[in-house]
């Protein structure tokens, strides 16, 4: 997930420390490497970038020390060219007299450097950054202005991005977006546009929201809106935000967690796209494939996605994968394994201690690491031979959300690729489908909620696919309502729970389609002896007939409702936590990443 910022100024000034602070403001959303360009009024362009995390490389290539009228400043997380140097963005065009930065993904970038390179051009990266300068320089040189010129290099960057330009000899920076986020601000004597608000919050509090298909020209005393569509001119006012600091990184909405419940659609589609292209992705499939022995390792909410990746490789790719515990990985299956094995360690922070624990045993048998990590430059990404990207930018609160399911998400993606199956189809698919699902099941969580409020004790049931849903469902409700809820397979509930119901003692079963008619038989068990019982599934009418209550998800493929299936319990932990008076993002006792045995 990178992040661009850039500013515009009336005088010559120091910028350096602007551009380091903005940076730090994005650097949540995670990168790899930094890099800073200023334009001097004698048309030199200063750019300096490099690896490494934003204080270092400012204090190493000393950006405090950089003055110009405008700056362009952008961390980046690698998509397209490994994280070097040379890909570090901002980048120049070919004569070095543009240079610019983007934040997303350009989808047809191979393409287009070939192109490029025909056409004369000088491409130094592999970096799809560097492929939206050159996008602008092509048109530049057929004598368009620029304006003109970003409003035709649009039509050529397929993809969501949004990206900042400027050429030396204007007072100008420009702006585009295409689908990723952009936000501009006016102040005294200066303008400037970021990936988001709170980078710009601590320079004004003047803002113009950017929508898809629009340009942005920065003058360093106003800001310019055209559509790209007919090159018209918009008038939009900036508008003032009253809202802190922390409501501002919270987009809006009261608590992080249910921003980044929302965020799923979002980021699943942005995993899916960047995955669909890695090499890197592509290698790690490979060394699957190639295993003697699988083995899907992770802790609380990874493990759960762990275990929906075995089923999935199961039923989707005929492979069996092996999920497990970390800490139970070290006394139950290290003893035995050896390097024909491979273990893919899947964490969101990549910081676990347990599961760093494991990836210590598992090399010192010689067993081959790979990785499912959302934090990049975390250790998991250092010791794994190849890693798949979450993509999700920082997760801040503690129960886990829109990692679970891009870690449910790419082991589909992973079944997939290993049955030689077709997975572009996914990043048009399942987003949409959550976004639906989202829309849809917020109203029916809402009647649910006033059943739950009181209950201290319940259970969360699901069988074959919905079954980790249903331990993930039990786990959220557990970590942030403080109640007792036990996940399990439901065809395990007879064989003891059954026992303790009672009068409306409450239980949540979640239903892939095909699974119907025994998650029936389950719930009548239950309500036959007094039981309530809540159903999360298909709009079936043998669900509607036999339930107490139906949270109906709309229609889909199996392998996709089950994992949508979890939407619905995050959202009604998220609630029965307010409701019981807590707070969903920092439950007591728990911290986001632990980091002890
Ligand atoms: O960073 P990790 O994915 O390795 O963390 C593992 C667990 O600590 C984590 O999933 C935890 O269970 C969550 N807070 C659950 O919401």
């Amino acid at each position: 997930m990178c992040g661009i910022f850039g500013i515009v100024t009336e005088e010559e000034q120091a910028l350096g420390p602007i551009l380091i602070e903005a940076g730090r403001w994005l650097s949540y959303r995670g990168y790899d490497t930094v890099g800073c360009a200023t334009f001097h009024k004698d048309q030199t362009i200063d750019l300096r970038k490099d690896v490494g995390k934003i204080d270092e490389v400012a204090s190493r290539l000393n950006f405090a020390e950089m003055t110009g009228s405008r700056g362009v400043l952008q961390l980046r997380w690698a998509t397209f060219g490994v994280p070097s140097q040379v890909n570090a963005q901002p980048h120049l065009d070919s004569d070095g007299d543009m240079v610019g930065a983007h934040n997303g993904n350009v989808v047809n970038n191979l393409e287009l450097r070939q192109q490029f390179i025909q056409e004369g051009m000088t491409v130094r990266s592999m970096n799809d950054g560097e492929t939206c300068v050159h996008a602008v320089e092509r048109y530049v040189h057929r004598g368009y202005d620029t304006l003109q010129a970003i409003r035709c290099a649009y039509q050529d960057l397929e993809g969501d991005y949004a990206f900042v330009i400027g050429r030396a000899g204007e007072r100008e920076l420009y702006a585009i977006k295409k689908g990723s986020g952009l936000v501009a601000g006016v102040g005294e004597g200066f303008t400037c546009i970021s990936s988001d608000l709170p980078s710009i919050l601590p320079l004004t509090r003047q803002i113009i929201r950017i929508n898809d298909g629009e340009i942005v020209t920065l003058h360093p005393n106003r800001i310019e809106l055209h559509r790209v569509s007919d090159g018209e001119r918009i008038e939009r006012l900036p508008q003032t935000i009253t809202e802190s600091m922390e409501s501002a990184q919270k987009g809006g909405y009261p608590h992080f967690m249910l921003k980044e419940i929302h965020e799923q659609p979002t980021v699943a589609g942005e995993m899916l796209r960047l995955i669909e292209k890695s090499d890197d992705v592509k290698q790690l499939v490979e060394r699957m494939a190639s295993a003697r022995h699988l083995y899907l390792i992770g802790c609380g909410t990874s493990y759960h996605a762990c275990l929906l990746g075995s089923i999935y490789m199961a039923q989707i790719a005929g492979i069996p994968a092996i999920p497990v515990l970390a800490p139970q990985f070290i006394a139950q299956y290290a003893p035995a394994v050896g390097p024909e094995d491979v273990g893919l360690f899947v964490s969101q922070s990549g910081e676990t201690k347990d599961v760093l624990n494991a990836i210590h045993v598992a090399q010192q048998r010689g067993m081959r690491v790979l990785g499912m990590v959302n934090v990049i430059g975390s250790t998991l990404t250092q010791v794994s031979e190849h890693y798949l990207p979450l993509a999700c930018g920082y997760e801040i609160s503690v129960p886990a959300t829109k990692t679970f399911t891009n870690q449910a998400i790419a082991f589909l993606f992973l079944a997939l690729r290993l049955a030689h199956r077709p997975t572009q189809q996914l990043s048009e698919q399942i987003p949409a489908l959550m976004k639906l699902t989202l829309e849809q099941i917020s109203p029916q969580i809402q009647q649910i909620e006033p059943l739950l409020i009181a209950q201290n004790d319940l259970y969360c049931l699901g069988y074959g696919l919905t079954y980790p849903i249903a331990l993930e469902g039990a786990l959220k409700l557990k970590e942030i309502t403080y109640a007792h809820c036990e996940g399990m397979l439901s065809t395990e509930f007879k064989h003891g729970p059954l026992s303790a119901v009672y009068d409306d003692f409450p239980v949540i079963f979640v239903c892939a389609p095909q699974d119907i008619p025994l998650i029936v038989s389950g719930v009548n068990e239950v309500v036959c002896r007094g039981g309530r019982a809540i159903v999360i599934g298909p709009d079936d009418h043998r669900l509607r007939i036999n339930a107490h209550h139906l949270i109906t998800l709309p229609q889909m493929e199996a392998e996709i409702s089950a994992l949508l299936s979890v939407l619905p319990l995050q959202l009604l932990s998220y609630h029965l936590s307010l409701a019981r008076g807590f707070d969903p993002d920092f439950p007591r006792n728990l911290s986001k990443t632990l980091t002890v045995d």
